[in-house]
């Protein structure tokens, strides 16, 4: 163990290998997967995660920003990375020398940069904006004079054109077909022999691929994970989440009728009760306003009880537990969906928001094979 205090997040990357496996065969007509591990992969660590995609036949990544890119750059992943988000243009030095491709998101944002030349050609993909709203080139006019411009530079290279889905994991389709619409339009208006097309994340692709369309990018889905309970009631292929959550309890104790537990006394006790204080608080990103949750130990569960403080969260059992004992806050038996719904977010959130206090322990063919912590290691 390299790490102090035992509370972790398991990482399964047989699941990760196989997630992908299975979403290849599902888009096996053509389709480009690229993998979106931006936020250190929603919280799993996007190095051995990309690492894993990478072996199970992943060949384009994508993430936010540029220290996301050279992070995965400085550990090996030589192929395509594009970065979605808004790069200064200033840091052109750097996109050059890590060979990133970049997001031209506003025509604004693309003259500058092309009066700075690198002494290589960096690649750039053109974002519009179909109805997100957020970053993106909305005028067909610019858009077309931004494919001829970046064409007609020597220093640049259009590799891809994209857009992003503001509504894709509702049932409504309405949004959804009126951002197609404007995303089709836009492409018959432009040459797009050798580039990479796409308009879909993990729920959109579930959808029929639109005319013209060549990739879909892919986040949640590679980490087991649905968008919302409908999509994963109605997936057409497999998908296992990959994280758990775990620690150990470090005291017990009983204490009598009308005791007040954890901050402010919003839980109190009505008989004689056995609490457990488990080692994880919202610094880990246990999440403060979790209500009604509950935990998975000693083939049962018991429930989460009195406020969540920062270090530590309280749980009350029927039988008495030994200290140490090994505890369960998300995993086969608490799927990261029930927590989502305990703390009223969703399942983008709820992983980013595990901090680095949690080392992550990566398994693969059942074995530990990596475990990341970003915290002083334990001295032996
Ligand atoms: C631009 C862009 N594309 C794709 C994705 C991947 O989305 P998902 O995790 O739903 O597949 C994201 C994630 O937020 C994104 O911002």
């Amino acid at each position: 163990m390299s790490y102090y205090r035992d509370t972790f997040i398991e990482i399964d990357l047989d699941a990760v290998f196989q997630n992908v496996v299975n979403l290849k065969r599902h888009f096996y007509d053509g389709l480009e997967v690229i993998a979106v591990v931006k936020a250190d992969s929603y919280g799993h660590g996007a190095v051995m995660v990309a690492r894993t995609l990478r072996e199970a036949g992943v060949r384009l990544f994508a993430v936010a920003t540029i220290d996301e890119a050279i992070e995965l750059r400085e550990n090996g992943i030589h192929e395509p990375i594009l970065v979605f988000g808004s790069v200064d243009v200033r840091d052109l030095p750097v996109v050059a020398e890590y060979d990133l491709t970049i997001t031209a998101y506003s025509f604004h944002w693309l003259k500058n940069a092309l009066s700075h030349p690198q002494g290589k050609p960096v690649s750039l993909q053109i974002k519009i904006d179909t109805g997100m709203n957020r970053l993106g080139i909305a005028e067909k006019t610019q858009f077309i004079d931004a494919v001829r411009l970046i064409r007609e530079s020597p220093h640049f290279h259009l590799s891809g054109v994209y857009s992003h889905l503001a509504t894709a994991e509702e049932e409504d389709e309405t949004y959804y077909r009126m951002q197609l619409d404007r995303f089709e339009t836009m492409i018959r208006g432009i040459d797009t022999n050798g580039l990479l097309i796409h308009l879909a994340n993990s729920a959109g692709s579930l959808k029929e691929t639109p005319a013209g369309v060549n990739a879909v990018r892919l986040g949640l889905f590679l980490n087991g994970i649905a968008p919302t309970a409908a999509i994963k009631d109605g997936l057409p292929f497999e998908l296992k989440p990959s994280l758990s959550l775990y620690t150990k309890i470090v005291q017990v104790k009983t204490v009598p009728p009308h005791s007040k537990v954890s901050y402010n006394g919003t839980y109190e006790t009505t008989a004689e009760t056995t609490i457990g204080t488990m080692p994880i608080g919202y610094a880990d990103g246990y999440d403060r306003r979790l209500k009604n949750g509950r935990v998975w130990l000693n083939g049962g569960y018991a429930p989460v009880v009195g406020r969540v403080c920062m270090d530590y969260a309280m749980v009350v059992f029927d039988e008495s537990v030994e200290p140490g004992t090994r505890v369960e806050l998300i995993g086969p038996h608490i799927p990261l969906e029930a927590y989502c719904g305990w703390i009223g977010t969703n399942n983008y959130h709820a992983t980013c928001a595990f901090t680095d206090r949690l080392p992550r322990v990566y398994k693969r063919h059942g074995e530990i094979v990596a475990v990341v912590n970003r915290r002083p290691q334990i001295r032996l």
